[in-house]
């Protein structure tokens, strides 16, 4: 049977393509890495950078003043969509890279000592590893690290066994950035409070697909990036409770970032402006505002909806083709990696692109993870809003196609 012929009519679509002037009819199936912008996002770049640009919390002018209220206005609307009590808990970053560098230095940096033990997981994404390295081997921690359930979800059931009172931070992903795999976040935060230790979630591949609710999930640190959230690059959020963040000294120095400076003692201003040194990313803001506003107004449910009927029917059609390797569970959020035996990745790639179908073929900054899955690198193909069945067929097409150029 021809597998294309098992997709399913575009019976479900949330007709918003023609909203993204990036998209036209390019199968666009690498939101993972980077989501597409909608015009309405550009047009408030283009503003911000033309008729309102102004310098924010300086001026004594009045296009200044009315830079800073919407810069602060976006710092509001970010906590209202991840339900952070005040937008004081809401610090601007360069991305979730920053945000957890950040937590890494701040926090553990100034909390962990030899002994203490940081508890990851098999499927992070490197920036939810690396920094914990880089403060492991400073602070003499170790790190330990979660395994996969056999359908590739974080094992919870394993953390729960393998948890102890020398952990003092753990880091998982909300939603795998390779696998899909939803985390129950809720349950991994009882888990890790039992002990006593702190849970940050990478909230990067969560926040364009599910509602993110931080006072219900009770984690103690979320993260994530605005480019990955149909906003601009360059900027993202670290959400923490502001007892935490009251208690972390600043990450960096410099302007903006102070209360008083003399040459014998510098105080700080208080969260979240103590943690933002320098002239922030003003634009990124106000880009991540309307990136919020559009993706409310489609509503993150029908979103979430359409991706995983589309990664149903990916991952039925590609399970029709014997070569076709599938990883991750069925339930995945958006996101589908597979192989084909004895065809490179990154010539299954390059084949789809040939046929208009852009995907991601690499480790995707998981290589722990590809030897978990005991392979270098994936083909991985991940929805975002505009998607709809032609886009699914197109990649199974594709994939028809490649399988028979090699035999
Ligand atoms: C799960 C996850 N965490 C962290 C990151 C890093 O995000 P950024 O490069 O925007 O800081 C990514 C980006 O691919 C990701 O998917």
């Amino acid at each position: 049977m021809n597998a294309a012929t098992a997709i399913s009519p575009p019976d479900a679509r949330l007709a918003v393509r023609a909203d993204f002037p990036g998209i036209g009819d390019w199968h666009y199936l690498d939101t993972a890495a980077t989501a597409q912008k909608p015009q309405c996002v550009i047009d408030a770049i283009a503003r911000g950078y033309g008729p309102d640009y102004a310098t924010v919390h300086r001026g004594v002018y009045k296009r200044s003043a009315d830079m800073t209220l919407a810069y602060e206005a976006a710092r509001r609307r970010v906590a209202g969509f991840i339900g952070a009590a005040s937008e004081n808990e809401i610090v601007f970053v360069r991305g979730a890279t920053e945000g957890i560098n950040l937590v890494a230095t701040a926090y553990a940096g100034e909390q962990l000592q030899a002994g203490d033990r940081i508890l990851l997981s098999e499927l992070e994404h490197h920036s939810n590893i690396v920094p914990w390295q880089m403060i492991a081997e400073k602070t003499g921690a170790q790190i330990d690290v979660i395994p996969l359930t056999d359908d590739h979800r974080i094992d919870l059931d394993a953390m729960a066994a393998m948890i102890t009172p020398a952990h003092k931070l753990v880091a998982l992903a909300h939603v795998s950035n390779v696998l899909g795999s939803v985390l129950d976040a809720r349950r991994a935060a009882d888990i890790a409070h039992s002990v006593g230790a702190k849970l940050l979630l990478d909230g990067c591949q969560a926040v364009p697909r599910l509602v993110v609710d931080v006072a219900a999930l009770d984690c103690d640190f979320y993260v994530f990036s605005a480019h990955k959230l149909y906003g601009p690059t360059g900027f993202g959020v670290l959400w923490a409770r502001p007892a935490l963040l009251e208690a972390m000294p600043p990450y960096q120095g410099g302007g903006a970032m102070i209360d008083r400076v003399s040459f014998d003692k510098t105080t700080f201003a208080p969260p979240p402006g103590r943690f933002e040194a320098g002239t922030p990313h003003i634009v990124g803001a106000i880009g991540l505002h309307a990136a919020i506003d559009y993706v409310e107004s489609v509503g993150l449910a029908r979103i979430h909806a359409i991706e995983t009927d589309l990664v149903r029917q990916t991952r039925a059609a590609l399970s029709q083709i014997n070569s076709v390797r599938l990883f991750g569970p069925d339930d995945s959020a958006g996101i589908v990696s597979f192989m084909i035996e004895g065809v490179h990745p990154h010539d299954i790639g390059t084949i789809l692109d040939e046929e208009g179908v852009a995907i991601r073929a690499g480790h995707h900054c998981a290589q722990p993870l590809m030897a978990v899955l005991g392979v270098d690198a994936t083909a991985r193909a991940s929805f975002g809003m505009y998607n709809d069945a032609s886009d699914v067929e197109a990649l199974v097409k594709g994939i028809e196609r490649v399988t028979r150029i090699f035999g």
